[in-house]
């Protein structure tokens, strides 16, 4: 009797141990590296995406036969008609905006509808936590984050504080009720912050529809649909949204986003343990961005920096925002790498470069004086970059395919990322298309 539970258990353990893992992929600067563009190039190899954190504060672009998608909240597996596309735990979801993306991919012929599951215990935003969102904003004055204002903020607040309304909630008879009780608390909180507690009616007719339309979407529990998704031998890929140094617990505080947008962030925004995770992706732009407030020690506030903006097309996907510009940061590369456990690299956006005749690179920082390699605690820290420089390759890069058609300079860049980090540069990306994807050693 006992050798044959032994004997279970130790095929249950051989049988956990054969089982696929789920590979991550994440932005290790501050958001927008250009993840959807890559996850979307690499779902023929996926069976499975699901996004794990964050909400439509995300803005991901992809592009292919010349047309520009850009996606919130849905996964950037989605054009491909055959992969599942999963919504986890993690995520906060809007239901105007989950409908609406719905609609739109319906409208190109894409049967999102069907392919996209999205767990019950993923939390909800309001439009009132919108409206909170705006008021905390405004409340902080010249210190804002620059939030999106997409609710996001809120909408964690009240599910770490256990007020929060899951997608699974929906499904409850007294649903309406339990809104209506969290709106009233919402309109408390906006009186104490002097806003206006009045939420416009046309905005939650919206959602009020939005949510009797997404009754009908498929809702799952993400933790046992991904152990099954990898018992069945499919392959996952968890994307990412903003980037490392947006991080609720290791971006530069306060101005972050509010949740975990590191490696770790995947095992608990879909249910999946830490044992099964498998590859890394850490993706990086070849210089760096960032939209909203906050440390930036590399931003460039002169013609260059406006250079980097113009060619790289760098004004939000989600708000239109110009964004920030400056130098690639190996200091917060490594960082990055370190807290996420990458694998593999992905570098994006080399093309931008093209014109340049010298490339700064930080390795370094000096803080007061003190030179580190290390990210200073404070926010307010005084950071003096160290760089080195390296000979720009003053060459289009766009049509390059292969790593052979890549130039030596821009080669000696990447095997510099690579000495720097311990890391491969497994892909290079050199263009918004799906095709300007060059995976090396394939
Ligand atoms: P994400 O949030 O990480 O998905 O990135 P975004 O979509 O917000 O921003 C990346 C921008 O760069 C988008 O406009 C992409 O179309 C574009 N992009 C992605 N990869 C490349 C690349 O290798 N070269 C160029 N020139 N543009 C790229
Ligand atoms: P993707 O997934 C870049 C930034 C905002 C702000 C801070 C907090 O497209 O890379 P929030 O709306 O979360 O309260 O904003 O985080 N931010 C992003 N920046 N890319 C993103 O997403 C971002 N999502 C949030 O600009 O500084
Ligand atoms: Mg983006």
């Amino acid at each position: 009797m006992l050798q044959t539970r032994r004997h279970e258990l130790r095929l249950r353990h051989n049988n956990n141990l054969k089982m696929n893992k789920i590979d991550v992929l994440l932005g290790l600067q501050w958001g927008d590296e250009g993840k959807g563009k890559v996850v979307d190039a690499l779902t023929q190899r996926y069976q499975v995406v699901a996004r794990f954190q964050g909400g439509a504060n995300a803005g991901h672009s992809l592009e292919f036969n010349g047309i520009k998608h850009v996606l919130h909240l849905i996964p950037s597996g989605i054009f491909h008609p055959s992969t599942t596309n999963i919504i986890g735990n993690g995520v906060v979801v809007d239901p105007i905006v989950l409908i609406q993306e719905v609609e739109a991919l319906e409208q190109m012929g894409i049967n999102a509808s069907q392919t996209l599951h999205i767990s019950k215990k993923a939390h909800l935003i309001l439009p009132s936590h919108r409206a909170l969102d705006a008021a905390s904003e405004a409340a902080k004055g010249k210190d804002k984050i620059g939030s999106t204002l997409k609710g996001i903020g809120p909408t964690y607040m009240d599910k770490t504080g256990r007020n929060g309304l899951r997608v699974g909630d929906i499904l409850r008879p007294d649903f309406d009720q339990l809104y209506q009780q969290l709106k009233a608390r919402h309109q408390a909180q906006l009186e104490q912050y002097g806003a206006s507690t009045t939420i416009d009616t046309a905005d939650e007719a919206q959602w009020m529809a939005a949510i009797a339309r997404m009754r009908k979407l498929t809702l799952i529990d993400s933790e046992y649909a991904m152990q099954q998704h990898l018992a069945d031998g499919q392959r996952v890929l968890a994307e990412g949204a903003q980037g490392s140094l947006l991080d609720i617990d290791f971006g530069s505080y306060p101005f972050v986003t509010s949740s975990n947008t590191v490696c770790a962030g995947a095992c608990t925004g879909l249910g999946v343990a830490p044992n099964r995770i498998g590859e890394v992706y850490g993706i990086f732009k070849a210089y760096c961005t960032r939209v909203g407030a906050g440390p930036f020690p590399t931003e460039l506030f002169d013609s260059t920096g406006e250079q980097l903006r113009t060619i790289g097309a760098e004004f939000g996907a989600t708000t239109g925002r110009p964004r920030r510009c400056g130098w690639l940061d190996m200091v917060a590369l490594r960082y990055a790498i370190m807290v996420n456990g990458v694998t593999q690299l992905i570098m994006t956006k080399a093309d931008v470069l093209d014109t340049f005749a010298t490339i700064r690179v930080a390795t370094a920082y000096r803080v007061d004086g003190q030179l580190t390699d290390q990210l200073p605690y404070s926010t307010d820290a005084h950071i003096e970059p160290v760089y080195r420089e390296f000979e720009g390759w003053q060459a289009s890069i766009a049509n390059a395919r292969s790593e052979a058609e890549l130039p030596k300079q821009l080669m000696d860049y990447v095997r510099f990322i690579e000495e720097q980090t311990g890391v491969p540069v497994r892909i290079i990306s050199v263009g918004p298309d799906r095709n300007a994807t060059i995976v090396r050693g394939e």
